[in-house]
């Protein structure tokens, strides 16, 4: 397996707001490879985002690149990963955010910070598992096993010792930082007997509410507060996690699991905390999309003095963009498995996107080549009058491209993502590089132009850098481009991403020098 420095999961980066941080990655592997910082808005700094071919070439077999970047304006939980074909399977680690020295939290001071990322397991070498899926058009091999900090845990025999167990001590508060690593599915978690208290999405503090379980997509941390009983419980608990799956796609139907455990305290005689009973949390159904609704309705901005919304009100370019899984022909060398003998394809507004492979798409919007390497026409039309949540229509084709959509500076963004059941409704955690949104809408069937924007939520909307388009629905989101470079776009479920579920934006540069992508450093890899 490709690991960096030998750990599974990744070393932890723990950094502070305002810090700038130099990260030199070495290849020593025979794959070429690209690390990307997740969530890290990389103002100005769009050379150390990581998506290969997107903002560089990889890295390839010997060589180096710094990732050199500044935390500017943000504390919280984020991750990094291996963005190039399915390497993140394994290439992952949580990347954490002090607040500055000095700013409180805006809740309880914890008592310990852990971070908990889940992650999804082959045993397999995951970029044949990948490679054997594109070749034959079918969907890839299911993943044998979900992880909790690299460990699938006691529920099954094969893994029981395989487990991750949280110490704590009764009475106080901790703060665990919930990262979802995991490659193609959202999933639930909760903690048996225990609430959890939500305060931060994506490093964005929310206004804090209790719950039983938390929805976590692929791309999208959350941390909670968990406040241990007062009194020694006289048991253990099992923390545990399970996709949720609405897709008609098959999925690793596992369930991983972790387990808190009380320090027994000194005046009770006990030999050994195993023969504790185990309470077991009760997760929601598979297809629960009912409490996925609710649980995202209560995501919240703080929108405080201290942390405001700073939402867009104003509107200078509104887009809508279909989000379809579909397919396209097959190739003559291969013998496909996809539908009626096509592969799978997934397309943004019927394109199927396709990367570069001579150069990035950064270097040439930057050094002004793009001519060859991609053209500026992404299809943006306007709302046309199409039934996308009805019953799918006969050609289910796709159309490839490599079209990007071109943005000036400061341009306040709209964005409505509507889902559609071409072949079969499916949530779909998209996500956006280079920038924060605020969700201010999102709803069931056909986004209605007329009436929805006025439920549109402009005062508290929770910020965030991935939302799952909801199955058979639409979300709307607004940004303000004030980040000059290529920002990728894609559904954070690999597969998708690998069947062409992506598309990139330019931003360009403002007139002020703070306004500029600075040049690019000179280790920047060649292809
Ligand atoms: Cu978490 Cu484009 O990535």
């Amino acid at each position: 397996m490709v690991t960096v420095n030998g750990q599974f999961p990744g070393p932890r980066i723990v950094a502070r707001e305002g810090d700038r941080l130099l990260i030199k990655v070495v290849n020593h592997v025979q794959h070429n490879i690209s690390i990307h910082w997740h969530g890290i808005r990389q103002l100005q700094s769009g050379w150390a985002d990581g998506p290969a071919y997107v903002t560089q070439c990889p890295i390839q077999t010997g060589q180096s690149y710094v990732y050199n970047f500044t935390i500017v304006g943000q504390r919280g939980t984020l991750f990094w990963h291996a963005h190039i074909s399915w390497l993140r399977s394994t290439v992952y680690g949580p990347l954490i955010i002090l607040p500055k020295h000095g700013v409180p939290y805006p809740f309880t001071k914890p008592h310990k910070e852990v971070p908990i990322i889940f992650g999804e397991w082959w045993n397999a070498d995951p970029e044949a598992v990948i490679a054997q899926a594109l070749q034959t058009g079918g969907g890839p091999n299911v993943s044998d096993a979900y992880t909790i900090n690299g460990l699938p845990g006691p529920l099954y025999n094969c893994s029981a010792k395989d487990t991750f167990k949280l110490r704590v001590k009764r009475g106080k508060t901790y703060l665990l930082r919930l990262i979802n690593a995991a490659l193609n599915d959202e999933l639930f978690f909760s903690i048996a007997n225990h609430t959890l208290t939500v305060v931060d999405v994506d490093a964005i503090y929310v206004k804090p509410f209790e719950t039983n379980t938390i929805l976590i997509a692929p791309g999208q941390t959350t941390n909670v507060l968990l406040k241990t009983k007062p009194h020694f419980p006289n048991a253990t608990f099992l923390m545990s996690a399970r996709p949720y799956a609405t897709g008609q796609g098959t999925f690793d139907n596992s369930t991983v699991a972790g387990i808190l455990e009380y320090q027994v305290p000194q005046n009770i005689l006990m030999h050994s905390t195993n023969t504790l009973p185990l309470f077991k949390p009760t997760l929601p159904a598979l297809n629960d999309t009912s409490f996925a609704t609710k649980f995202s309705n209560k995501l919240r901005s703080l929108a405080s003095p201290q942390f405001p919304a700073n939402v867009p009100q104003n509107v200078d370019r509104h887009f809508f963009f279909t989000v379809s899984l579909g397919t396209s022909p097959c190739d003559s060398n291969q013998t496909c498995q996809g539908p009626n003998g096509t592969k799978f394809a997934a397309s943004m507004n019927n394109v199927s996107f396709i990367l570069p492979i001579t150069t990035s798409l950064l270097q040439a919007h930057h050094f002004g080549q793009s001519h060859a390497v991609y053209s500026s026409n992404f299809p943006i039309s306007p709302l046309i009058p199409f039934n996308y949540t009805g019953t799918p229509p006969n050609n289910t084709m796709v159309s490839n491209g490599t079209k990007l959509a071109v943005l000036p500076f400061n341009t306040s963004v709209e964005l409505v993502l509507q889902d559609t059941s071409i072949l079969g409704a499916e949530s779909h955690p998209l996500h956006l590089h280079g920038f924060n949104f605020f969700v201010v809408g999102q709803g069931f069937g056909n986004f209605d132009p007329n009436k929805d924007p006025k439920k549109f939520n402009l005062v508290d909307p929770v910020e965030r850098n991935t939302i799952g388009v909801p199955s058979g629905g639409w979300v709307a989101i607004r940004f303000l481009a004030d980040n000059p470079g290529v920002w990728f776009m894609h559904c954070h479920l690999e597969v998708h991403t690998s069947w062409g579920l992506k598309m990139a934006w330019v931003v360009l540069d403002g007139e002020l020098p703070n306004q500029k992508l600075l040049p690019p450093p000179a280790d920047l890899p060649k292809c």
